[in-house]
């Protein structure tokens, strides 16, 4: 993987990393998408790092889909698909690992302890092995995006994170592997976190920037579900996740709510223009 990428650095080709885990769906190809705007070499790595997973997490049962990933790669116009074993991520006597303080500890980080940890040290591999001048991710999982941007930073390197929108399904559901989990019934019952999402927007367009009523707001929706059991709603400033009581700022509005053994996350991007005119992302 490195010597091909070093080949496509000499001949001056701008390099694209989409790193997945694979069971890939329209969200992982918009990534794909944008990359191949911004490049003219990509490579896809699908790794489902097991350092990401608690031990009473998906890792074993996570879906599978490799015949199928590979061509629906090779027909976005991946040139390099790069599929690491665990032991060549992880070999005997591994010991180093990357953690972004503070951002990884908060939301997901408190509901998935070391969670980030895994994934901000299997990305840091990823992009010191492939060296790519842009790297893709969803916004669907913010914090995650936020934690490698805020990693990237701190550690000087050369790639550009890219951040992409959510890719949704008709009904509004975001798009994400584990919706493949959802018995029948969850599947139409979690087109309320969208509903959710709606009840705060028409809130903010109306004026309102106080972060309690959007989340009262949302969690009435919620309600109405009976099989939504809510983690989270929170409100946070969209680059350090600390909790907003005021929206007066970049902010995302995320959720995370369960659906029998499946759960699922969620954000709407919140911002303001220089002239102060509201901007929503769902
Ligand atoms: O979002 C994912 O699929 C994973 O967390 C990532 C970024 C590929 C790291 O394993």
């Amino acid at each position: 993987m490195k010597e091909f990428a070093r080949k496509q650095r000499d001949e001056n080709r701008i390099v694209g990393l989409v790193p997945t885990m694979g069971a890939l769906h329209p969200g992982h190809l918009s990534l794909i998408k944008q990359a191949r705007q911004q490049c003219s070499s990509l490579v896809a790595s699908i790794f489902v790092n097991p350092t990401q997973f608690g031990p009473s997490e998906d890792f074993a049962k996570y879906p599978r889909a490799l015949p199928a990933d590979s061509e629906k790669l090779e027909n976005a116009g991946v040139q390099c698909l790069f599929l690491p074993e665990a032991k060549d991520i992880y070999p005997p006597k591994y010991s180093t690992y990357v953690d972004v303080e503070g951002l990884s500890e908060r939301l997901e980080g408190r509901s998935r302890p070391g969670h980030f940890r895994g994934v901000s040290t299997v990305v840091m591999k990823l992009l010191q092995i492939v060296q790519p001048q842009f790297a893709y991710f969803g916004r669907k999982d913010a914090q995650q995006a936020a934690i490698i941007s805020r990693m990237a930073t701190d550690l000087n390197l050369d790639t550009e994170i890219e951040i992409c929108p959510i890719e949704r399904e008709a009904d509004g559901l975001a798009m994400s592997s584990r919706n493949v989990y959802l018995q029948t019934g969850d599947r139409q019952s979690a087109t309320v976190l969208h509903r959710s999402f709606q009840a705060a927007q028409t809130l903010l367009q109306n004026g309102s920037r106080d972060a309690l009523s959007l989340q009262s707001a949302m969690h009435r929706v919620l309600k109405q579900e009976s099989r939504a059991k809510v983690d989270y709603v929170e409100i946070v400033d969209a680059e350090t996740f600390e909790p907003l009581t005021h929206i007066n700022r970049k902010a995302y509005v995320l959720l995370a709510v369960k659906f029998g053994e499946t759960r699922l996350l969620d954000n709407m991007l919140v911002d303001f223009s220089d002239t102060g005119e509201l901007n929503v992302e769902l």
